[in-house]
């Protein structure tokens, strides 16, 4: 039984044991982010699990982001605190799906959100962050034809702000679907200085209010230039944990759901993990992640022209 253990003192010493580096997204719990090396978004996790020269990585966030770790660093024993955190962006998109996808549009190129799996990325030409897509769609010619999958309101935010006809596979992220505008309507009228800070896998019926749309790091950086008191953030609510610790004093509050709150926003998947779970996965050095070598291969080429396109 874990009942009695100091949790955060025995981490702490399995991480110097193991030479482990612990990696947090900010959608995962305050205590996981507290205790992780380094917290991020998904390019910056991306960047870290290829440099670190630890033995284990300890990921602390959703499967597909475990698996971009071990595509970067398959030396590396990489470890994810609960196995079944998954992503509804990845169950979206079923590899064999896309392939069949990919056939009937042999003209087009394949730009990948990295919330997919790691067979899609193999069928992939480059992989995108939110906080990289910009920057890797504006070196694309114009009248190069784009597939982009698998979230369709990532890929419709950026077909309106490039002016740029994509084919959008038909993904969405349940949590960022669940924000409500008629909710988040109510909320802005309560605070009328309050900008609205807003995550592109949102849908149109949120970006559309937002002063600011970017990934979570976007976001976090946002946060700290507003002049205003209090901010809406319209994605998943554990972020707020960093801007508190950032800019304490200011007033962060969740975008609301059709209930009212934010707390239908938070990730079902993230939330697997747990302080009991990273403990147990340090210990036994599982559930590891393995990719087949052929497979990591394909994918990772898709990976390192994301890697140097956005640098
Ligand atoms: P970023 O942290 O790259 O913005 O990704 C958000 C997300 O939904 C991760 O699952
Ligand atoms: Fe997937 Fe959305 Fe959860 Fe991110 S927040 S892991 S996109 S379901």
């Amino acid at each position: 039984s874990l009942a009695g253990l100091d949790l955060r003192a025995e981490i702490d010493r399995l991480r110097k044991e193991k030479n482990a580096v612990i990696l947090a997204h900010y959608y995962q719990k305050p205590e996981l982010q507290d205790i992780a090396d380094f917290v991020g978004d998904s390019l910056e996790l991306s960047r870290k699990a290829a440099e670190t020269d630890a033995d284990v990585i300890a990921f602390c966030g959703v499967k597909f982001m475990a698996e971009v770790a071990k595509i970067l660093s398959p030396q590396k024993t990489v470890i994810l605190p609960d196995v079944n955190a998954g992503c509804s962006l990845e169950d979206a998109c079923p590899p064999e799906k896309f392939k069949a996808f990919r056939e009937a549009h042999p003209d087009h190129i394949a730009i990948t959100y990295i919330n997919c799996s790691t067979e899609v990325k193999a069928l992939s030409d480059i992989i995108v962050t939110s906080s990289s897509a910009e920057k890797i769609l504006s070196q694309i010619p114009r009248d190069q034809k784009i597939i982009f999958g698998p979230d369709r309101h990532l890929g419709g935010y950026l077909s309106r702000k490039f002016d740029r006809e994509m084919l959008l596979w038909p993904g969405v992220c349940i949590v960022h679907e669940a924000f409500s505008e008629t909710e988040l309507l109510k909320l802005k009228a309560q605070h009328p200085g309050a900008p609205i800070a807003a995550h592109p896998e949102c849908p149109p019926t949120i970006v559309d209010h937002a002063d600011y749309v970017g990934s979570t790091s976007g976001i976090l950086n946002y946060a700290k230039t507003i002049d205003a008191d209090t901010l809406i953030v319209a994605t998943e609510p554990h972020i707020i944990h960093q801007m508190q610790l950032a800019i304490p004093g200011k007033t962060f509050i969740g975008a609301p759901g059709a209930d009212g709150n934010c707390n239908c926003n938070i990730c079902p998947y993230m939330a697997l993990n747990t302080m009991e779970k990273l403990y147990i996965s340090l210990r036994d050095l599982t559930p590891q992640i393995e990719i087949e070598e052929g497979l990591r291969l394909k994918a990772k080429e898709s990976l390192d022209r994301m890697l140097g396109m956005a640098s």
